[in-house]
C-alpha cells in the first residue's frame, strides 16, 4: 500500500441506547475512561482492584472473595464461569426457554460437559417442578439458567426454589445475570447462587470489556480442585486467581481502562443504593410499559415475568419492524433492536438500563416509537401512550 488510509476523525452518531446492551454510558464513566494509564501491577492500581472488587462485592450482594472482572465481555465471564466449573464428563443442566441457554449449552459442550436440557417454550420462566422433574432423571452436576433472558423479556422468578432444587441434589448453580445486575433484585448469597456472572455494558451503563463474575467457595473449590486443566488458559479462573486473589503476580494485561470504567460504574450504583437502583429500574420501565400499552401495542413477556431492564413489545401486524428500527436510527438517533432466535420478525426489545432508564429517555422513545409506527399506517394512539406515562411517573 503506497498511501496511508484517508481515515477521518472519530465521530460517531450521538445516539440513545435504548436497546438490549449497551445502554447510554453516564458521563462520569466516560470521564474515568480518560484518566491516565498506570501499569497494572502499579500500587496504586492494585488498589483500584480492591475498590472494584469491593464495589462487586456490594453489587451482586454477596460476600464472595472470588469476585472479579474478567477481562472480556459478557460473554468472557460466562466462558470462564462454565469453562471452569464444568469438568469433562460432568453433566449440565440449561434452559430451552431462550437465546443464552443455548450458548450456555456450547460453552459447556466445548467445556467436555454433556448438556441435558430443561424446556419452557420461549417467553415464559423455568417452572421448578420442571427443573425438579429434569434432575430426577439427569441428576446434572451443574445446573445453569438466565436470569433475565435477553432475548424474551422474561425474568426468572422464584431463584431460591431453584437453587435449593440443586443443592439438594449436590449440584452448583450458575447463573446468568448479564441483564439483571444493578437492575433488578439481584441477591446472590441470600438466593443461594454459587457462581453468577455479568456484562457491564447493561443494568451498569459502563462500556463492555471488563465483565463481572462472583464464586462462591464451594465453586471455588471445584474449580481449584480440577482434575484436568481448564481448557482455555486466558480464562482459568485458577490462574487467574493469581492476580485477582492475593497474589496479584501478572496473568495477562488487565484492561486499565476498562477497569477504571467499571469502577465508576460501580460507585454510582453505591451512590444511588442498590435497592434504589431497582426500584428506579421497576419506576421507569413500568412508565414505559405503561406507554406502549397505553398506545394500543402488548407486551410480548407475561406481566407476572417482565423484566424491567428489557421490555419486548409485538410488532402489530402489517408493521415492518426492521423499518421502524431503521426509522427512529434515522430520525432520531435511537437505538431499539429486532427480535431473536424463535422471536425475530414478531417483537421488538426496548432496553430500559442503568443510564438510560430516565424518564428523558422513555418519553422520547415513546413519541419516536409512536411516529414510526404512524409512517406505516399502524393505528396507535401516541398521545394516550403518553398520558398513561405521565400517570406512571
Ligand atoms: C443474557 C445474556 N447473556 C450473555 C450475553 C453475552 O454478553 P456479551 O454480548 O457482552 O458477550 C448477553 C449479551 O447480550 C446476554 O444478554
Amino acid at each position: 500500500m503506497d498511501e496511508p488510509p484517508a481515515v477521518g476523525e472519530l465521530t460517531p452518531p450521538d445516539r440513545t441506547l435504548m436497546g438490549p446492551g449497551p445502554s447510554d454510558v453516564h458521563p462520569r464513566v466516560l470521564k474515568a475512561m480518560s484518566t491516565p494509564l498506570v501499569g497494572h501491577l502499579d500500587p496504586s492500581f492494585i488498589e483500584i482492584m480492591e475498590e472494584v472488587q469491593d464495589l462487586l462485592r456490594y453489587t451482586f450482594q454477596t460476600d464472595n472473595k472470588w469476585t472479579i472482572p474478567v477481562s472480556g465481555t459478557g460473554s468472557a465471564a460466562m466462558e470462564a464461569a462454565i469453562g471452569n466449573v464444568v469438568e469433562p464428563g460432568d453433566t449440565m443442566l440449561v434452559p430451552t426457554n431462550g437465546y443464552f441457554g443455548d450458548r450456555m449449552a456450547s460453552m459447556a459442550e466445548r467445556a467436555g460437559g454433556d448438556v441435558v436440557t430443561v424446556d419452557a417454550p420461549w417467553g415464559q420462566p423455568l417452572d421448578p417442578a420442571a427443573v425438579e422433574a429434569a434432575f430426577d432423571e439427569h441428576s446434572p452436576d451443574v445446573f445453569g439458567f438466565v436470569h433475565a433472558e435477553t432475548s424474551t423479556g422474561v425474568l426468572q422468578p422464584s431463584v431460591p426454589e431453584l437453587t435449593d432444587i440443586a443443592h439438594a441434589n449436590d449440584a452448583l448453580v450458575i447463573a446468568d445475570t448479564v441483564t439483571s445486575l444493578g437492575g433488578v433484585e439481584l441477591r446472590v448469597d441470600e438466593w443461594d447462587i454459587d457462581v453468577a456472572y455479568s456484562g457491564p455494558q447493561k443494568c451498569l451503563s459502563c462500556p463492555p470489556g471488563a465483565s463481572p463474575l462472583t464464586l462462591n467457595d464451594n465453586a471455588m473449590d471445584k474449580v481449584l480442585n480440577r482434575e484436568s486443566e481448564a481448557r482455555s488458559w486466558y480464562l482459568d479462573i485458577s490462574l487467574l486467581e493469581g492476580y485477582w486473589g492475593e497474589e496479584r503476580a501478572y496473568h495477562h494485561t488487565a484492561p486499565i481502562t476498562n477497569v477504571y470504567a467499571l469502577r465508576e460504574a460501580l460507585r454510582l450504583v453505591a451512590e444511588e443504593g442498590i435497592e434504589e437502583r431497582w426500584d428506579r429500574h421497576l419506576r421507569v420501565a413500568g412508565a414505559l410499559k405503561a406507554g406502549v400499552e397505553g398506545m394500543g401495542l402488548e407486551m410480548n413477556a407475561p406481566e407476572d415475568f417482565w423484566l424491567p431492564s428489557l421490555n419486548t413489545v409485538r410488532v402489530p401486524d402489517g408493521v415492518d419492524d426492521g423499518a421502524v428500527i431503521q426509522h427512529l436510527l434515522d430520525e432520531y438517533d435511537l437505538e431499539i433492536a429486532s427480535g431473536l432466535g424463535a422471536l425475530e420478525g414478531d417483537i421488538w426489545r426496548i432496553g430500559c438500563m442503568g443510564h438510560s432508564a430516565r424518564r428523558k429517555n422513555v418519553s422520547y422513545l415513546l413519541a419516536a416509537l409512536g411516529n414510526a409506527l404512524g409512517e406505516q399506517g399502524a393505528a396507535v394512539d401516541v398521545d394516550a401512550g403518553l398520558a398513561a406515562m405521565s400517570e406512571r411517573f
